[in-house]
């Protein structure tokens, strides 16, 4: 391999973390100047390379897209590796949409009863619960919104957010190795930052209350975005795989844009899996084991009863019932399971 193939190969490897001219040479046993020859060659190969004094280079990644068809290999291999037949589901790619949860409305409305996977680069109105935005810039993240028509009602919707973030759960620990805790509904934190949330929409009959679909987003903060996260959002969000994860890329042996493309498959496999055959593959009990909130004094943030009474505002979490209710014990003993809502960890 040329310097220049090799230098290219470490960009593509710290992904959106900076990394120095130094650090490049003396990984390549190769001189400062090779590394910025070698810079100035992928540049004028229309590498966009961005470099700052003191933190170093990153290459900004653009178009990183796999085509459907590797996406569905990547998902065949999985499945074939645990010797199961999924029933593929198309997968639809899109450089940018407003929100992969609308596009997935918008095919319903077009395309009753199909099935179908979102996955956009970036999202210009990328949506969180409760009326927040979601920040999804391109290249650095996953965004997917997977549309379904499960024969249920509205009131089972939300074990679809928990199935979910279990299998969010169980394919990042596949692909990388790294264990990260879901937070309660549907949160995923890593190192103390939320990386990623999910988003369930569904339409109900007003009769029955049965689901005509229901649309589950995910959205992972995969590396730094470039630009750094709003000032809003900077104190809790973080990345899965940030400047101390770099050695993950070198341990895994994956480049940036393998690591999305497995990611975005071991996703799909793994949703699909639970979802397809429940009985065969529960999601309840791995969903209350990497829990990160049982044990912990929480503050409720929100819940069905507001405003929330004076004396209902902290509580100790005892566990995850088997509705994937938060177990509760108030500071007066009593105890309470909530259905839905928000809490944050209270550090003592
Ligand atoms: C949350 O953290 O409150 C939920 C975030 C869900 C974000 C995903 S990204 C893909 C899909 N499209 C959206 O607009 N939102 C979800």
């Amino acid at each position: 391999m040329t310097t220049k193939e090799q230098v290219l190969l470490l960009l593509q490897k710290s992904g959106s973390t900076y990394i120095s001219g130094q650090e490049m040479a003396d990984s390549l046993f190769v001189t400062r100047a090779s590394i910025w020859k070698a810079i100035k060659s992928l540049e004028k190969e229309g590498y966009d390379i961005e470099a700052i004094t003191n933190k170093g280079y990153r290459l900004r990644i653009r178009n990183i897209l796999p085509s459907e068809a590797l996406l569905q290999n990547l998902i065949a291999e999985y499945s074939n590796a645990d010797g199961l037949t999924i029933p593929s589901i198309p997968v639809k790619l899109f450089e940018s949409v407003e929100s992969t949860n609308d596009t997935a409305r918008d095919f319903a409305t077009q395309n009753p009863d199909s099935e179908c996977i979102f996955i956009a680069d970036t999202q210009t109105k990328g949506r969180g619960r409760r009326g927040r935005d979601f920040f999804s810039p391109s290249g650095t993240g996953l965004y997917m919104s997977f549309l379904l028509y499960p024969n249920t009602d509205i009131t089972e919707a939300m074990k679809y957010t928990c199935m979910m973030a279990e299998c969010v759960y169980q394919a990042i620990l596949s692909v990388t190795n790294i264990e990260t805790a879901i937070k309660w509904v549907n949160d995923i934190y890593y190192n103390d930052k939320k990386i990623a949330g999910i988003l369930t929409e569904g339409i109900s009959s007003i009769e029955d209350g049965s689901l005509q679909y229901v649309i589950i987003g995910v959205g992972i903060n995969l590396f730094n975005p470039y630009e750094d996260f709003p000032s809003d959002i900077k104190k809790v969000a973080g990345s899965l795989i940030s400047s101390s994860e770099e050695s993950l890329l070198e341990s895994t042996g994956l480049g940036y844009q393998e690591l999305r493309n497995r990611l975005y498959a071991a996703i799909v496999y793994e949703f699909m899996k639970h979802y397809r055959y429940p009985s065969e593959y529960p999601f309840l009990a791995g969903y209350q084991n990497h829990s990160m909130l049982t044990g912990k004094y929480v503050k409720i943030v929100s819940y069905s009863k507001n405003p929330i009474p004076a004396n209902r505002k902290y509580a100790l979490v005892t566990g995850i019932d088997d509705d994937c209710r938060l177990n509760i014990q108030y500071e007066d003993g009593t105890s309470d399971s909530l259905f839905s809502g928000e809490v944050s960890v209270v550090k003592y």
